[in-house]
């Protein structure tokens, strides 16, 4: 006999969000941010979000003419974030600026963010030239911190450039900023971005007890991940000439 599906488990809305008082249970509020919301940031994020995902496409056409050609990809992997609102904020507090939305869209420039890595070093300049040649893209900064490594370790070559978009039946020339770096690069960044937020959140005491001056053992690494870059870039130098 079939029997009838009783589904007896029930959730609760505190079990899935946490809320705190009658103020922030209130659904009158909790409409009227959504509403506001609609009506500011999000078409602004939305055009971020077309001009960062037009720029990865240019990169994959990139990489994608190389797999045709049957090169080796000067691409290993491409990674996109747009900005959250609570970054933005962050950031227009961090430069001492105004805190608005026209003051965010104004004077920051990475709110759509591409991370390009590469296997090797020549391929970011590849990848810099590819971008430098498409004649619709407007460069508005270049920092090489490859060629001038941060006092940190950090090397990464950073772009900042304006993409074309067609949003709201007009051409608006967004800023993207695009950080080309290599693979040991990027690992380097992504360890000392995990053990900085880390030492950051923790206290400063029990870093003390470690003895560890955690500042010249990153720059150590970062060191030590780009001698063996080097050693992978002659190894390439001499297979690929
Ligand atoms: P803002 O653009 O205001 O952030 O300052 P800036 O122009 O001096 O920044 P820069 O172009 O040097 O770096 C911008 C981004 O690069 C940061 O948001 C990070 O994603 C990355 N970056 C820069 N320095 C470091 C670093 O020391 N470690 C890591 N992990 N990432 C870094
Ligand atoms: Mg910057």
């Amino acid at each position: 006999m079939d029997k009838e599906i009783v589904i007896e488990e029930s959730t609760t809305v505190n079990e899935i969000v946490s809320l705190g008082n009658s103020y922030e249970n209130n659904m009158a509020r909790i409409a009227a941010i959504e509403d506001e919301f609609s009506h500011t940031l999000d078409p602004i994020l939305r055009m971020y979000n077309a001009a960062m995902n037009l720029t990865e496409a240019r990169l994959n056409i990139i990489k994608d003419e190389f797999e045709f050609r049957n090169l080796r990809v000067p691409i290993h992997h491409i990674d996109t974030r747009l900005k959250s609102s609570k970054s933005i904020l962050g950031k227009l507090e961090k430069k001492g600026m105004r805190l608005s939305l026209t003051e965010a869209f104004n004077n920051i420039y990475d709110i759509a963010g591409i991370r390009c890595v590469c296997p090797y070093i020549k391929d970011v300049y590849l990848i810099r030239d590819r971008i430098l040649a498409q004649d619709d893209v407007h460069i508005i900064e270049i920092k090489d911190y490859i060629a001038s490594p941060k006092p940190n370790g950090y090397r990464s070559l950073h772009m900042i450039i304006r993409v074309p978009v067609y949003f709201m039946n007009k051409k608006q020339l967004v800023p993207v900023e695009i950080q080309i770096r290599t693979m040991a690069m990027d690992l380097w960044a992504s360890l000392e971005h995990d053990i900085k937020y880390k030492t950051l959140s923790n206290n400063v005491d029990s870093l003390d007890a470690l003895e560890l001056d955690i500042e010249d053992e990153l720059l150590q690494a970062a060191e030590l991940i780009y001698s063996a870059q080097q050693k992978f870039e002659i190894m390439n130098s001499i297979i690929e000439k």
